[in-house]
């Protein structure tokens, strides 16, 4: 065992017990992670179930090709399937093989808004507004030009007066007519819907002769459509500028125009310079709708025929009206059916899935901050951990966390049928999500620098969590989907790796919900190069971002955690400059040499051996201080602090060195320079031959250390945190089992299933009976013990004790304690540490023997009786002093040299004689009467000089 131990552990030992103990914390934290996996689970399940809604709202019959429903006269509604049409609603996906020919039609304002007079309009030509009531107001035309007659000659082309319809070949014969419907137009169809509408087809005439109806009959595949028409008045009226006639159009509008004003017009011809030989004409149609896409009305499919209305009106006016250009019929071009599926998951899937992945971020920074707020980072540093294998394991622990997460939720969503994960090539989403957790791991490890209380770093990992997705989903893709918006601006935007993650998965989704309809397959990697998609500049942006951010947050690492100079790659440079600035501060030898005079003439015999020691550079002695020195500098106005002023100690193997001392005496400082917290100001100190200042982490590995506060982990056990530790060590198989079962029960922490409870459920002294354990396990040379038993009962105090005593045998141990019983019991030499100095060193008995070479008298009597007692006092020793004296009980001390124990027994069996003496007692100096006497006067001295 202690040959093992002599030698470091390597990279990949400590990289196994690292990895082992985070796998422990892992497995104990199970309930949180099965929360943590069942978040993306939950948030897939409820795309999937959207998505069920959404189609199963698209799948009933009512949607569904080739079905209807079929009023049957009671308000209900049956649905007749196997129809070749429909309704309008499902030629969106439905397929149409024979697109049925339909006659075109003009866009014929509605009964109500045609244009009447009104006391806007200056026109007396239009016709008064009764007829409004009998619902038989004309449709009116506007026909302007240069030429008067030549216009109103063509327009009265336009419309046919004999109505002659052959039923037998009825597109033909309607070709001669003015059709036109009110009714509102579709994007996709595979008719006009004004054959479907209630409305009926107007047909123009210049007098309606008959207000009867006849109906139309249109082929829709197998069945018959039918459709009534009715006629329309179609009034045709000069006007003598095309200025007049905007005007007039712009008051005709529906929008905003209380409903009186409403002077809607079927169409405006201007034929401004046409003659016989030039046909050159203008025509205003009602464009409110010509370029909306989606499921808006659409009006331009009825424009065409008001052009051929104009050119065949000019030819007849050429030719005469035998010759006609005739506009037949409308037809769709045939297409197949589309699949009716809404990705509904693929529109919300870069929201949910952004808050999905950054989830990560805030999991991996609390461990982080956790193990800084808990200070274990600088305790396994203690304990050997070099910073390799902490950066190694822990980056590789997170990206394996993080990588199993995000492959359970790529194979969920795909597994659920998500066309999000199922449509993208596989190989870009494994890249992209690969690349950002990556980046997300290095931003974890740089910010948890930044935060003390895993509390803050909590909240605001889940802030940004949840503004990441809110802002990327609500402010960003509103700037992506802003074409005019500045390329380079967002790029800008998604140098913010929250943005970045937005946009890569925005473009996900949109190839999958393009990919889904289109019935084309989602992204590839030669989309990459479309210059719609922004993948290629997220993915390099991310890249980039992760390899810059991993450099930083190790360099910040270094510096902020390992305390290391900021410059510390250019470490030759600084190793001159700063032994350059350890000869600075002579002033202060000056000062100290005064403390040495006031006769510390142990102190000065232990400087003398270090230099003695340093001189023959012995390796008999584990721990030399020499001249060690702490300054705090000056901060807040607040002068420098001396924390240790030039110390100088020596300790031998199987040695015990106890540092007793006041409160703020330096005890903490001196113990926090040797274990590498903090660094000397100047001075240094060798352990095992080793210099503090430059091989700590050579001392590391055979240092143990049990610091004032209890760093536990509070998830893992007692035999846990003792198993990790001992593999620090280089412990292994038997040998480390068999370390861990002896250390257990030194500090009686192996009965009654104690060492397999979490050590965040022990009580205050358990916590430190195995903050002893780690410092000792895996036979460190030099422990380091900051007031091991604060805290204790006195029975595993006394427990507590039996360990160090026992392991003190062949290694050094510093231990500072407040505890006078402590020191005496275990210690074999003592140092008093006051204000930053030493004020004397000894063992136990020569420091009592020193300073306390005086007994302690003690007797209570009536007050009546005082002063016969102090005369038998100055019988027994004549420089007796008194230390106090209340009502009747006073307190002597007696030099030892000047007394005899049997005369004080006989002096006071005589006083009892002579009055009643209530009680009395004779004790020898305790070391803490030495320790009071030894501090005062080392205080009173510091406030004189
Ligand atoms: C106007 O048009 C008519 C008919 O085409 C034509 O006879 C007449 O000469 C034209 N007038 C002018 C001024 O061009
Ligand atoms: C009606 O149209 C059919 C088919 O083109 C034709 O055979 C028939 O002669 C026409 N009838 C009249 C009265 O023009
Ligand atoms: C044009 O059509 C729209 C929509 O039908 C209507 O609101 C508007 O009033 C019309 N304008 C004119 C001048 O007919
Ligand atoms: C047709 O009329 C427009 C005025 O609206 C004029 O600019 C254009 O030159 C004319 N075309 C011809 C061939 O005269
Ligand atoms: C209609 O919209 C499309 C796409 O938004 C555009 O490319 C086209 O130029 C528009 N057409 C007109 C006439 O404004």
């Amino acid at each position: 065992m202690a040959d093992s131990s002599n030698a470091p552990s390597s990279f990949w030992t400590q990289a196994n017990a690292l990895l082992r103990k985070n796998l422990i914390f892992q497995k104990r934290n199970i309930k949180t992670n099965i929360r943590l996996v069942l978040f993306p689970l939950f948030l897939c399940l409820l795309l999937v179930l959207i998505q069920m809604l959404v189609n199963s709202e698209l799948d009933k019959p009512s949607r569904r090709c080739g079905c209807t429903c079929v009023d049957t006269g009671n308000g209900q509604c049956e649905t007749r399937c196997g129809i070749e049409y429909s309704t309008l609603d499902q030629a969106f996906s439905c397929p149409i093989p024979h697109p049925p020919e339909w006659p075109p039609l003009l866009q014929v304002p509605a009964q109500q808004y045609r244009a009447v007079r009104t006391d806007v309009t200056s026109y007396g030509d239009l016709p008064g507004d009764s007829c409004k009531q009998t619902g038989s107001c004309p449709v009116t035309t506007l026909i302007t030009g240069n030429n008067q007659t030549f216009g109103q000659t063509v327009a009265g082309n336009m419309l046919s007066r004999p109505l002659n319809i052959n039923f037998s070949d009825i597109l033909h014969s309607l070709a001669d007519y003015a059709l036109g419907s009110e009714s509102k137009t579709r994007v996709v169809s595979f008719i006009d819907s004004a054959f479907l509408s209630s409305f009926p087809v107007d047909l123009l005439q210049p007098q309606c002769l008959s207000t009867s109806r006849f109906s139309v009959a249109i082929k829709l595949g197998s069945a018959t459509l039918q459709q009534d028409v009715r006629c329309a008045q179609g009034l045709q009226l000069w006007r003598n500028s095309s200025t007049e006639i905007n005007d007039e159009l712009y008051k005709g509008y529906r929008k905003g125009n209380p409903e009186r004003k409403i002077n809607e017009i079927l169409a405006a011809y201007d034929f401004e310079n046409s003659n016989e030989n030039l046909f050159n004409v203008t025509v205003w149609y009602n464009s409110t709708y010509k370029n909306d896409t989606g499921n808006q009305p659409l009006s331009l499919i009825r424009v065409p025929r008001s052009i051929n209305l104009a050119s065949n009106a000019y030819l007849q006016f050429l030719l005469g009206p035998t010759t006609k250009m005739l506009f037949e019929f409308v037809k769709e071009m045939p297409k197949s059916g589309t699949k009716l599926r809404l990705d509904f998951s693929s529109l919300l899937g870069p929201l949910f899935f952004t808050w999905v992945i950054v989830q990560l971020f805030p999991v991996v920074l609390t461990s982080l901050v956790y193990e800084k707020e808990h200070r274990l980072r600088i305790m396994m540093k203690m304990h050997g951990l070099g910073d390799g294998p902490y950066w190694m394991i822990s980056y590789a622990y997170f990206l394996a966390i993080s990588s199993i997460y995000m492959l359970c939720f790529v194979i969920f969503g795909s597994a659920i049928g998500l066309n999000f994960f199922r449509l993208n090539d596989y190989s870009i989403q494994f890249v992209f999500y690969f690349l950002f957790i990556n980046l997300q791991i290095c931003l974890a490890f740089l910010v948890a620098d930044w935060f003390s209380t895993v509390k803050t770093a909590t909240v605001v990992g889940y802030m940004m969590v949840f503004g990441t997705g809110l802002l990327g989903g609500f402010l960003f893709q509103f700037f992506l989907q802003d074409s005019s918006f500045p390329k380079a601006g967002i790029i800008a935007m998604e140098l913010f790796p929250g943005f970045s993650l937005y946009r890569g998965l925005y473009e996900f989704s949109q190839y999958a919900f393009n990919g889904n309809y289109m019935g084309t397959g989602g992204m590839q990697w030669k989309d990459l190069n479309d210059s719609n998609n922004g993948m290629r500049d997220v993915l390099i942006i991310i890249a980039v971002e992760w390899l810059v951010v991993l450099c930083t947050a190790y360099y910040a690492d270094q510096v902020v955690s390992s305390g290391k100079n900021p410059l510390f790659f250019l470490r030759k440079k600084q190793k001159n400059l700063s032994s350059s600035s350890f000869r600075k501060p002579s002033l202060q030898r000056q000062g100290s040499k005064v403390f040495v005079q006031m006769e510390k003439l142990d102190v000065d015999q232990e400087r003398e051996k270090v230099e003695q020691l340093l001189l023959e550079s012995s390796t008999s002695h584990s721990i030399i201080c020499n001249n060690l020195k702490k300054i705090y500098p000056s901060r807040d106005g607040n002068p420098e602090k001396f924390a240790v002023r030039e110390l100088s100690l020596a300790l031998a193997e199987g040695e015990c060195f106890g540092m007793l001392g006041p409160n703020g005496a330096g005890k903490t400082s001196f113990i926090n320079m040797m274990i590498g917290l903090i660094k000397p100001s100047s001075g240094t100190a060798y352990v095992q031959g080793l210099d503090i200042r430059t091989d700590m982490d050579r001392i590391y590995t055979s240092m143990g250390v049990c610091p004032q506060h209890d760093l536990l982990w509070e998830t893992l056990t007692g035999r846990e945190h003792l198993y990790f530790y001992g593999r620090l060590k280089n412990l292994q198989g038997a040998a480390l089992t068999q370390a861990v079962e002896e250390s257990l029960k030194s500090v009686n922490l192996f009965h009654g299933g104690v060492a397999d409870k979490k050590a965040g459920k022990y009580s205050g002294g358990m916590k430190r009976r195995l903050s002893v354990a780690i410092s000792l396990i895996g036979d460190p040379k030099v422990v380091y013990m900051d007031e091991p038993s604060t805290g204790l009962d006195p029975a595993s105090r006394n427990m507590l004790w039996n360990v160090v005593k026992r392991a003190k045998q062949n290694r050094a141990i510093i231990l500072t304690t407040h505890s006078m019983e402590e020191a005496e019991h275990l210690c074999d030499r003592l140092g008093i540490f006051v204000d930053g100095s030493l004020q004397c060193v000894g063992n136990p008995k020569e420091l009592k023997g020193r300073y306390g070479g005086s007994y302690v008298f003690t007797m209570t009597t009536s007050p009546t009786h005082e002063e016969e007692v102090e005369k038998l006092v100055q019988q027994l020793s004549p420089n007796a002093t008194k230390v106090y004296q209340i009502s009747g009980t006073q307190k002597f001390e007696l030099p030892k040299n000047e007394i005899r124990i049997a005369d004080v027994f006989e002096a006071v069996e005589n006083a009892k004689s002579r009055f009643t003496v209530q009680a009395w007692g004779l004790a020898d100096t305790t070391l803490e009467d030495v320790f009071i006497k030894v501090a005062r006067g080392a205080q009173e001295i510091s406030t004189l000089s």
